[in-house]
C-alpha cells in the first residue's frame, strides 16, 4: 500500500474545516512549490525491509551533534510553526489526530512542540519531556529528501519520500544556533532554500548545491553531481560526515578518517539503500506536456541536439563515464572539491519535477537548459526545435 492511494477522509473534513475557519495566511498566500499543485504519483516505495523506516526517522545518533554542539533544540522551542513552514520545514498531517490544526494556534511555539512531540515534522526527531521541553533533537535523511504534497495545507500533507525539499532554507535554519559566530553564520545565511554545501564543513569553500531528488537511482551507476561513488557510498558519507551520525567512515581522498564504536551507520546501509532503490521517478502531470511536440523533441533528443550521446536512455545518463566542466559549459568549482575533478551526467528523472537546473541552479527553466546547450555545444537549433526539445525533457 501506498501513502497515496491511503484514503484519508479526516484530513479532507479537516482541510475543508480549516479552510473555512481561517482565512489568514496560509491561505492567503499558499507557497505551492512547483509541481506539487498535482497529487503525487503512486510508486514511492515501500518499506520492505524496515529501508523506509530508515530513511525517514533515523538518526544515527546525530543528536549529540544538533543537540549537544548546536543546541538546535533550545532554538525550536521558541519558533512558531508558521515560521518553521517559511523555512520550509514540513508537516506529516498523517501523525496528526483529526481537528489538530482546526484548533491549533500556529502562530505558538508550543504548538511547534507537539508537532514535534508526535514526530510530525519531515526529518526532525525530537524527544519532548513531560514539562514541553524539548530536551535532544536530531535529523533524518528525509529532512532534505522529501517533502509533503501540500494536501491539506501548503506545507502540510502525506510525506514524498525522495523528491528534494527546495523549499527548504537549511541554512537559515543552522543560522540559528546560538553557539556559532558570526562568519560561519554568514556562510550559512547565504546559502538560501532548496541548497546544501556538503563539503563545506571540510574543505571550507562555500559554494552550496542544489538539493537533488533520491528517487530513480537504482540503475544508476554512480551517485551525486560529481559521481563520487556508488549509493551508500554517499549515504555513509552524508550520514556520518554531514548530519553527524555515530559511525564508521574512512576516504583517504578527502582525508577523512572518522572511526565510532559501536557504529550505527555501516549496518543498516544495505537495506536504506534498498528502499532508495524503490523510489521511483514521478511521472509528469497529466496534460503538462503537448504528446506530439514530445515525440518530435524525442528525434532532436536523439538527433540534432546531441543529447543522448551522454543521456543515454533508459537512465538518461552514461555514468561512470563522467565528464569534464568544459564539456558541457559547467560552472567548475563543485568539480574540483569532490574527489572526481569531473560531472556525471545527471540521469534525467522527474525532470518536470524539480527545477532549477544543473548542481547550481544556474539554469531556471527546461528552456534555459536548451538554450544553454545550444550554445555551449553550438548546435544551432531553431526556436521549434527547441521547443519540441522541452516537451520532450517535460514528458520524461
Ligand atoms: C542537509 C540536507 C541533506 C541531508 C540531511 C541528506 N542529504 Fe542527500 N544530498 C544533499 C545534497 C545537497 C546532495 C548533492 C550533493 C552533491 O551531489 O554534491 C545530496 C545527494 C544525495 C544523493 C545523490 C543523488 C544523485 O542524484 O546522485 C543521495 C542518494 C542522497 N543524497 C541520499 C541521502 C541519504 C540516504 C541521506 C540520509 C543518510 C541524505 N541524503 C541526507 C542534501 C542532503
Ligand atoms: C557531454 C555530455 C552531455 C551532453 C552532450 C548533454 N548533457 Fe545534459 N548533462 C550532462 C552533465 C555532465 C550534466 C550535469 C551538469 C551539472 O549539473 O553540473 C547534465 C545535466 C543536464 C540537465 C540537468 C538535470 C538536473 O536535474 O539538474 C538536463 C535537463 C540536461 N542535462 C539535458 C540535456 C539536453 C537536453 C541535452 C542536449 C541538448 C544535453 N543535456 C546534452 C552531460 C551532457
Amino acid at each position: 500500500m501506498t501513502i497515496v492511494s491511503r484514503s484519508t477522509p479526516f484530513l479532507s473534513a479537516l482541510a475543508l474545516l480549516v479552510l473555512v475557519a481561517c482565512g489568514d495566511q496560509w491561505l492567503a498566500a499558499p507557497r505551492l512549490s512547483a509541481g506539487l499543485v498535482q497529487p503525487p504519483p503512486a510508486g514511492i516505495g515501500n518499506d520492505a525491509a524496515g529501508g523506509r523506516e530508515i530513511f525517514r526517522h533515523e538518526t544515527w545518533g546525530d543528536e549529540a551533534f544538533w543537540t549537544g554542539a548546536l543546541h538546535l533544540n533550545d532554538v525550536v522551542q521558541t519558533v512558531d510553526p508558521l515560521t518553521a513552514l517559511a523555512v520550509g520545514l514540513k508537516v506529516d498531517a498523517e501523525r496528526l489526530p483529526p481537528g489538530f490544526l482546526a484548533s491549533a494556534d500556529l502562530k505558538s511555539p508550543a504548538t511547534t512542540v507537539e508537532l514535534l512531540r508526535r514526530d510530525a515534522v519531515l526529518g526532525v526527531r525530537a524527544s519532548v519531556t513531560a514539562g514541553g521541553r524539548v530536551a535532544r533533537l536530531g535529523i533524518t535523511c528525509a529532512l532534505c529528501h522529501s517533502t509533503v504534497d501540500n494536501f491539506v495545507l501548503p506545507g502540510v500533507g502525506r510525506r514524498v519520500d525522495g523528491w528534494p525539499n527546495r523549499d527548504l532554507n537549511v541554512g537559515a535554519i543552522v543560522a540559528l544556533s546560538p553557539v556559532l559566530d558570526e562568519a560561519t553564520k554568514a556562510v550559512f545565511q547565504s546559502w538560501g532554500p532548496g541548497r546544501y554545501d556538503a563539503y563545506w564543513n571540510h574543505d571550507g569553500k562555500n559554494a552550496p548545491v542544489l538539493i537533488p531528488p533520491a528517487y530513480g537511482l537504482r540503475d544508476v551507476a554512480l551517485e551525486t553531481y560529481t559521481g563520487e561513488g556508488p549509493i551508500s557510498y554517499w549515504n555513509a558519507y552524508v550520514a556520518i560526515t554531514q548530519m553527524h551520525g555515530q559511525g564508521s567512515f574512512s576516504d583517504p581522498r578527502l582525508g577523512i578518517d572518522v572511526v565510532a564504536q559501536p557504529d550505527r551507520v555501516t549496518p543498516k546501509l544495505p537495506v536504506l539503500r534498498d528502499y532508495q532503490f524503490t523510489l521511483e521517478a514521478p511521472a509528469p502531470p497529466p496534460g503538462s506536456f503537448d504528446a506530439a511536440a514530445a515525440e518530435r523533441g524525442r528525434i532532436v533528443f536523439s538527433g540534432a541536439g546531441r543529447c543522448a550521446s551522454c543521456h543515454i536512455p533508459p537512465t538518461y545518463t552514461d555514468a561512470p563515464r563522467l565528464h569534464a566542466p568544459v564539456e558541457t559549459g559547467m560552472d567548475p568549482v563543485l568539480a574540483g572539491r569532490g574527489t572526481t575533478g569531473a560531472y556525471r551526467t545527471t540521469p534525467l528523472r522527474g525532470v518536470w519535477q524539480h527545477p532549477p537546473y544543473f548542481h547550481d541552479g544556474s539554469a531556471a527553466t527546461l528552456a534555459d537548459v536548451v538554450s544553454h546547450y545550444d550554445a555551449t555545444l553550438a548546435l544551432g537549433l531553431t526556436a521549434q526545435q527547441q521547443a519540441d526539445l522541452v516537451a520532450f525533457l517535460k514528458s520524461l
